[in-house]
C-alpha cells in the first residue's frame, strides 16, 4: 500500500519507514499540510497519513475519493480538524488513541514547574552570570488546589502526578467515573476553587472558548492557566485580558488557537502578523511551546507503529477498535 504523509518533519520518518518496511506499506513524504492546494500529492496514493494542522474538510474529503483515496490514518489522538459527519461511508477514518499519556501529562507539570519556580528566567539569567534572585520567588504547589478538566488517559496521569506532588485535585468530566476515587466537581465549583486549572478534554462544540471573558471572571485571583488540548479551549484575546488585568497569574500554553499558522516551524527572523500570539509570548508570565508535549521516543515509536496497525489492519480487512 502507498500512503501520502502529509506534515513531515524529521523526527517523522525513521519510526514510519520502519514500521512501513515491515508491513509493505511505503509512505511518501510531503513537509507540506494538507489543504486545497495540496491534496493532488494523495494521487495513486491508497490513503493518507495526517496530523493535528491538516485540514480534512469536505471540500478535500470530495477530492480525496476523487482520487481514489480510501483511508485517513490520523497519526494523532484528536480528530477536531476532520469533517467526520461528512466522511461518513465515504473513506475510512483511524487515528491513534494512545501513544503515551506519560508524554503530554509529564510535559504539563514541567511547564507547570517551569512557570512556578522561574526555570525560564533562571536559565537565561545563569547563562549570563546573573546570579541575582530578585524577581524569582516561587510558590509551592504542595498543598495547592489543582482542577483538572477531563479525566480520560492524559488527564489521569496528570492527577497521579499531582497527587505525588501533594497537590489537592478536583475535577470535571462530561462523563465522570464515580469509581475511580476522584473528586468531581461542578465546572463553576472547579472554576472558582482551583488555584492550578488543567486542560485535558477534547475540543467540542461544548469546549470551545470554555475559557472566555466571563468565565475569567469566575477564576480565583492568580491562577495558573495550563492548556496541553487544543488551543481553542482558551479564547486566547480574553486570555490575554485576563493577564494584562493580573486576574490570570501565569498561563502555560502547549497550545494555540491560530496554532496552525505558526507552530511546528521556524519563523525566528520574521515578523509575526498574529499580534495576541506576540503580546501573549512577550509576558513575563506566559509560557509557549509549539505543541511539542506528544513529543518523546517512547510516543513517536506508538505512533508509528499503531497507525501502521491501523493501516494494515484495513488492508486485511479487519479493525484496530481505533476506527472513527
Ligand atoms: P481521552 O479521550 O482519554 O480523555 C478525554 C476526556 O475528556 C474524557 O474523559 C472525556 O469524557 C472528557 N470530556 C469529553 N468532553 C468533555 C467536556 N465537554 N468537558 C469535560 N470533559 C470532557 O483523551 P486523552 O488521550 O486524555 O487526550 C486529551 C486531549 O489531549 C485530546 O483530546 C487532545 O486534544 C489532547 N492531546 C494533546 C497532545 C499534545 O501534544 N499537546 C497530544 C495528545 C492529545
Amino acid at each position: 500500500m502507498k500512503f501520502a504523509f502529509f506534515d513531515t518533519k524529521p523526527y517523522d520518518i525513521p519510526s514510519f519507514e520502519k514500521y512501513g518496511k515491515e508491513n509493505d506499506i511505503t509512505f511518501k513524504f510531503y513537509e507540506t499540510h494538507l489543504n486545497e492546494d495540496t491534496v493532488g500529492l494523495a494521487r495513486g496514493c491508497d490513503g493518507i497519513c495526517v496530523f493535528v494542522n491538516d485540514t480534512v474538510n469536505a471540500e478535500i474529503i470530495d477530492e480525496l475519493c476523487s482520487l481514489g483515496v480510501k483511508m485517513i490514518a490520523l497519526r494523532c489522538a484528536g480528530y477536531n480538524n476532520v469533517d467526520l459527519e461528512y466522511a461518513k461511508n465515504k473513506l475510512r477514518i483511524a487515528r491513534v488513541p494512545a501513544y503515551s499519556p506519560y508524554a503530554v501529562a509529564e510535559h504539563t507539570m514541567a511547564l507547570l514547574l517551569t512557570s512556578v519556580r522561574r526555570v525560564h528566567k533562571a536559565y537565561i539569567r545563569t547563562r549570563d552570570f546573573n546570579f541575582s534572585l530578585n524577581g524569582m520567588t516561587g510558590f509551592d504547589l504542595h498543598g495547592k488546589t489543582v482542577g483538572v478538566v477531563g479525566t480520560g488517559k492524559i488527564g489521569r496521569v496528570f492527577i497521579d502526578i499531582c497527587r505525588g506532588f501533594g497537590m489537592n485535585v478536583i475535577a470535571y468530566d462530561k462523563f465522570s467515573d464515580e469509581n475511580s476515587g476522584i473528586e468531581y466537581v461542578g465546572l463553576n465549583e472547579l472554576f472558582s476553587r482551583s488555584d492550578i486549572i488543567s486542560f485535558h478534554c477534547p475540543l467540542t462544540e461544548e469546549t470551545y472558548h470554555m475559557i472566555n471573558s466571563e468565565t475569567i471572571e469566575q477564576l480565583k485571583t492568580g491562577v495558573v492557566l495550563l492548556n496541553t488540548s487544543r488551543g481553542a479551549i482558551i479564547d486566547a484575546e480574553a486570555l490575554l485580558e485576563g493577564i494584562k488585568s493580573r486576574k490570570i497569574g501565569a498561563a502555560c500554553l502547549d497550545v494555540y488557537e491560530e496554532e496552525a499558522d505558526f507552530f511546528f516551524n521556524d519563523f525566528s527572523g520574521h515578523i509575526i502578523d498574529d499580534d495576541v500570539l506576540a503580546r501573549l509570548i512577550s509576558m513575563p508570565n506566559v509560557i509557549v511551546t509549539s505543541h511539542q508535549a506528544f513529543l518523546t521516543d517512547e510516543a513517536l515509536d506508538n505512533i508509528a507503529e499503531t497507525t501502521v496497525q491501523n493501516i494494515t489492519a484495513f488492508r486485511d480487512g479487519t479493525t484496530t477498535g481505533n476506527e472513527l
